[in-house]
């Protein structure tokens, strides 16, 4: 189902946000970057203001490179960029749907690395004082899927830009959602020798200025994976886990991840560990992370277990192969089936689990 708003403004030069009379415009208002992660709940009585401005501007290091890219920027175009240049920091983010400018509002992040992880510097438009700054990324309140500009900061500043800071020595993170088991499969039928990978020397390259990883470790990270390991390498291997269980938005509706993942106390996971033992049987394993004291459960997991993969409401379904994402299965989904969904789902969750899901993709 389509839905609209009642002005769209598209801003391609940052500076032209000061000549821009924010009052004279329909209330409310809304920056939206590529529109990935939302969800419009009907029509949109306001301004819809969307940067797209792509500027890029690079500087380089022996170790590092900055650069700063406009908020349109496509985040994949980056991606791709950085592996073919052979930089390393945003190789796992790779296929996230979305552009630069939201990155830095949500803090993306996909297989262990976030956006906030690789973010120097945000470049923004403060509307209260009507002046650009640039906030370091550490100032920035970031977390899982959060940050100031979502929170406390919320409506006061546009971001126009952001400073990436991208390594030169290797920084590969393979620990999570199954990368590494991904890259060695890859691997199979091939005989390589593992010569690119000798044995981690601690003497051996420092540590990258830039927060990277010395070589050596580097390649201890690599070992058993039966190539080189490049940017572009866990890039096309990212990207292969991504299109097997991730709908691709070119062919089916979504918001991507529609609910985030808990992150509950060890004595409220060890009664979801009893009652997934009393289902599945004593051997049964509940996946999890630790988050320093606590636990996060994928919510993925929980809804897998409580039956709702592929469950259809109208044209809004559960997908069948990533059950934490909500799609528009027929392409007329209306606001109130996905909704109605959601709520199912929530509802469910918090009977049989005492967790209350909250949505990732943002209602508008
Ligand atoms: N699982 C099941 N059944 C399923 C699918 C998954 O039990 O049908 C369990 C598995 O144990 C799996 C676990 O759920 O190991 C977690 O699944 P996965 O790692 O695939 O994804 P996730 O933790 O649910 C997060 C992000 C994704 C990101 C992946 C990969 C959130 C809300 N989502 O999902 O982000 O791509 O990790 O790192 O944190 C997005 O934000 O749009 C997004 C797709």
């Amino acid at each position: 189902m389509k839905v609209s708003c009642r002005l769209y403004v598209e801003v391609t030069e940052a500076e032209d946000l000061l000549a821009l009379d924010f009052d004279a415009l329909p209330q409310p208002l809304f920056v939206m970057g590529g529109g990935s992660n939302l969800l419009f709940t009907g029509d949109f009585p306001g301004t819809v203001l969307h940067l797209g401005n792509v500027s890029c501007h690079s500087e380089r290091s022996e170790e590092s490179v900055r650069i700063t890219l406009g908020s349109g920027v496509v985040f994949d175009d980056f991606c791709a960029w950085a592996a073919a240049e052979g930089l390393w920091g945003p190789e796992n983010l790779s296929l996230i749907p979305g552009e630069v400018g939201a990155s830095a509002v949500q803090n993306i992040g996909a297989y262990g690395v976030e956006a906030k992880d690789i973010i120097d510097t945000v470049h923004a438009f403060d509307r209260q004082e009507r002046r650009f700054v640039d906030i370091p990324g550490a100032d920035c309140g970031y977390g899982y899927r959060t940050s100031n500009f979502k929170t406390i900061w919320k409506g006061r500043y546009i971001v126009t830009a952001v400073t990436f800071r991208l390594c030169v020595i290797p920084r590969p993170v393979l620990d999570y959602g199954g990368v590494r088991k991904a890259l060695i499969d890859r691997g199979e039928g091939v005989s390589l020798p593992i010569s690119g990978h000798p044995r981690p020397d601690k003497r051996e390259g420092p540590a990258g200025v830039t927060g990277g990883r010395g070589r050596s470790e580097a390649e201890a990270i690599g070992e058993g994976i039966p190539f080189p390991l490049t940017p572009q390498l866990i890039r096309e291997t990212i990207i292969g886990v991504r299109e097997q269980k991730l709908p691709d938005p070119e062919e089916i509706g979504s918001a991507g991840s529609f609910f985030c993942n808990p992150v509950i106390d060890r004595e409220h996971f060890g009664r979801i560990v009893a009652i997934a033992k009393a289902e599945n049987g004593p051997e049964y394993n509940v996946p999890h992370y630790e988050v320093g004291e606590r636990i996060k459960v994928p919510a993925a997991w929980m809804i897998d277990q409580c039956g709702f993969k592929g469950m259809r409401l109208g044209g809004a379904q559960v997908y069948p192969k990533q059950p934490l994402v909500i799609v528009n299965a027929t392409g007329s989904a209306t606001p109130e089936e996905i909704i109605a969904l959601e709520r199912r789902v929530i509802g469910t969750i918090k009977e049989k689990y005492g967790i209350e899901l909250h949505p990732e993709v943002e209602h508008v």
